[in-house]
This record gives C-alpha cells, structure tokens and sequence, in this order.
C-alpha cells in the first residue's frame, strides 16, 4: 500500500475524528476536553495514494518543551542553571482498524520523527499502549513516576502551616510561580503556556476541577477530579510543592480532605518526600509507566546543553529512522556553549534509548555506563561525558 504523508487538511477532519472516535472513544464523539487540534498542537495524516483523500492514519502532536538541568539545583530561579530543549508530545497515534498491522502506524510515526527534526525538534515524548512498539522506533523509558496509593488512616497527621485557599481554573496564573520552580528541579517537565494550563485543569465533570492552594503566594498546590460520592480513592491529577515544609502542609491539609474518603492516591517523583520521609510499609508505592523520551536531533540537542563544566568527548550511535543522527560525534562544552561536530572515532557507544535516557539524566550517564548499558574504551572521554550528562531527576506532568 502506497501511503502519503502531510499536516491535516480541514477536510480531513470528519475521517480524523471517526478514527480518533474508533481508536480510544468506543465509537462516541470526541469529549469536549479533546479539543481537534488547538494552539500549540499539529495533526498529521496518512493518506492511501490510490484513493486520494481517504486518511489511513492520524496522531497529534503537542509543542512541548522538556527542562534540562546542569546541576541538580532546587528549583533555579533563570535559565542560567538550565534551558528548555523543544519537545514534541506524541498523542492519539490512530490507525482505521481495517488496515491495521501492516504497517501503516509505523511508516506514519517514521516519517513524523523525520518532519519533526526538520524543524529542529530536540526531544519527542509520548504515553505508550505498549513500551514495546514505540522502542522499536527508537522511543524508551525515561525517569520515574511513583504512585502512592494511601489509606486515609494511614495519612500522616501534619499540621497545616500554610493558609489554604481554593481557586478556580482561571485563576492558574497565581500557580504558575510554584509551577516553574517545581519544572526547574526535574528534566523533562515543560514550560506552560495558558494553552497547556487549559489542557490540565480543562473540566471532564462539570464539577472539576477542584484546586487547592497551599500559601501567598502559592508555596503548594493540588489539583484533584471532582469525587462527590464519600468512601472513594480520591485521585490528585497534579501535586505540585517548592520546598518540604509547603509539601507537609499539603500533605496535612489533603488528610483532612479525604476524612470521607478510602484513600488518596497521588504520583511523585523518584526523589518525592513521600519516600524519603513518610515510608510506611502499609502504603502502597508503585512505579508506574513514565513518558517515553526520544532524542530526535541528536547535535541540537546535545548543542542547546547549558554547563559549568568544561571537557571534551567523543561517541557513537546509530539511529535506523533517523540516519542523519549516526555519529561518531566529537563534543567539546565549556560555560562558554556547547559544539557538537562530526568525526571519526568514538570513545562511548550508544543506542538511540540510551543517549535519550543519559541526555535527560534518569537513568544517568554514570549508571548506564558502569552497568554495562553504554560501552567505553576511555575512562577520561567517560568522565568529561559525565560532566556534562550529570545526573538529574526526570519528571513529567503533562496530559496529552
Ligand atoms: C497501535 C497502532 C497505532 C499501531 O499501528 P499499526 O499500523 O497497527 O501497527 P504497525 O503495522 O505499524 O506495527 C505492527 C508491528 O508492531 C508490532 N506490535 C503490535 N502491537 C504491539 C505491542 N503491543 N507491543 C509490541 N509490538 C507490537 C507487531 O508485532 C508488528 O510487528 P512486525 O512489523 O514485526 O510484524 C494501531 O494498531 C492502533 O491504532 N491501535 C489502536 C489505538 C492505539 O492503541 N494507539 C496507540 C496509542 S499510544
């Protein structure tokens, strides 16, 4: 089957919608929190050649952007300690079902890691159906995401130190501060625009959502799905704190919210507090799936790295869909920038997973090496790597 790749026309959209519906709604319209295709997204298609304006195929992307950190800094106030790298969301990858697996969702996700890089995309991310299909196309694992599953009577009782007050969804200016201090401590989180704002505290239920904020200004805060009936597990969709004195706070205040109810149940990072200072054995703690990252321009990427550390080192990786990223690579970084340039030899071997997992910074650099994950032959090319690919907490909270 021969198949055409391009943005989405307006008159795609009634076939877009029907395999979108087909794909993830049971048939049923689109909800109203998935908007077709708002500011800061795209829409891609597949088209069959021989029956030119039938869609095979669709995804959306979301024009994110991922934080990369130097040092493990505790919220950065600036850019110096860091920078944004772009990053593309992968979401509603849809095939119609009478031309599934021969291919079609492939080819389509193939040519869109191509689109993205020609217009100079670092990083894509994505939820994965099955972690297994998007590695093979070069996607892994990336950071860590625990769900903490609390019985009410196992909460710990903190005193609520802060004033609490609920705010409404407009309102989401007031939380942008804590937000970006809370982004700047884990690679991986993304700057928010109103439009990304929209998307978390966009309503599924009349009554969502219900936000509460810890200080003034805004030191913590909870955003939760409205849960009318007592005796649920009350979901927290995001939690968000700046320091461990504004998280025990909103710890204390969310005992008192889920009184009537049979548990809270939140996620964290690897380093959330809940590990580090409320363990219990009683509480459920799972890892859950994190996004799945995927280095797309691998010398842009590298190149947008801010450091204070200077070296030099070089590496190898090949990358089956996207060949222009094939090394070797020379880097040389110093605070001055960082210069990514083609050479001949390499001193560190990776895959394009493990190049997207070290860039972020979970798992590090210095771990995939010494278990075995990368190959070097320089123990001097491997420290300089590991000066600038330090490592770092990867995190995200974005829905897409
Ligand atoms: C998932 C989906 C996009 C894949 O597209 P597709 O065109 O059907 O799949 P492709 O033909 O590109 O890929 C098929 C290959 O993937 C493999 N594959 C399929 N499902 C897999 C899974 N769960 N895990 C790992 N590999 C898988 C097949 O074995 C096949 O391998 P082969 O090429 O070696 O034979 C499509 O099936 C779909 O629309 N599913 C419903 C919606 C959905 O789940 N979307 C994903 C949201 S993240």
């Amino acid at each position: 089957m021969q198949l055409a790749f391009r943005r989405y026309e307006s008159d795609d959209q009634p076939q877009v919608e029907e395999i979108w519906s087909l794909s993830f709604f049971g048939g049923s319209p689109l909800p109203d929190f998935v908007p077709f295709c708002a500011d800061g997204q795209s829409v891609f298609v597949a088209e069959d050649v021989a029956e030119p304006g039938r869609i095979l195929a669709a995804y959306k992307l979301h024009h994110l952007t991922a934080w990369r950190g130097s040092s493990y800094v505790d919220g950065a106030d600036d850019d110096r300690d860091g920078v944004y790298l772009t990053n593309d969301g992968v979401g509603l990858v849809g095939v119609r079902p009478e031309v599934r697996q021969t291919g079609v969702g492939g080819k389509l996700l193939r040519w869109g890691l191509a689109e993205m890089r020609g217009r100079g995309t670092h990083f894509s991310s994505l939820y994965a159906f099955s972690e297994a299909y998007y590695r093979r196309l070069g996607w892994e694992s990336t950071g860590t995401r625990v769900q903490i599953f609390c019985p009410n009577k196992r909460m710990p009782r903190l005193k609520v130190n802060l004033p609490v007050r609920q705010l409404t969804a407009d309102q989401w200016p007031l939380l942008e501060a804590a937000y970006d201090r809370f982004a700047r401590r884990y690679c991986g989180m993304s700057r928010r625009s109103q439009v990304r704002w929209d998307r978390v505290l966009r309503p599924k239920d009349p009554n969502d959502p219900v936000i509460y904020a810890l200080g003034d200004p805004v030191e913590s805060y909870v955003v939760l799905n409205a849960n009318r009936a007592g005796w649920n597990d009350q979901t927290i969709v995001e939690f968000v704190w700046t320091s461990v004195e504004s998280y025990r706070s909103a710890l204390g205040f969310l005992a008192n919210l889920g009184i009537n109810q049979r548990s809270l149940v939140w996620q964290e990072p690897s380093d959330g507090p809940f590990r580090y200072t409320h363990h219990d054995k009683t509480v459920e703690q799972h890892l859950i799936p994190p996004p799945q990252f995927r280095i797309v321009d691998v010398p842009g990427a590298i190149g947008a790295l801010r450091t204070n550390a200077s070296g030099e080192f070089r590496f190898q990786l090949s990358d089956e869909q996207l060949p222009e990223n094939d090394g070797p690579w020379r880097v040389a970084f110093s605070p001055a920038g960082v210069n990514v340039t083609p050479c001949d030899e390499a001193d560190l071997h990776f895959s394009v997973q493990t190049l997207t997992q070290a860039v972020l910074g979970e798992p590090s650099l210095a771990t995939l090496v010494a278990r075995g994950y990368v190959r070097s032959h320089s123990e001097s090319a491997t420290a300089a790597a590991t000066a600038l690919l330090t490592e770092q907490r990867v995190y995200c909270l974005e829905i897409f």
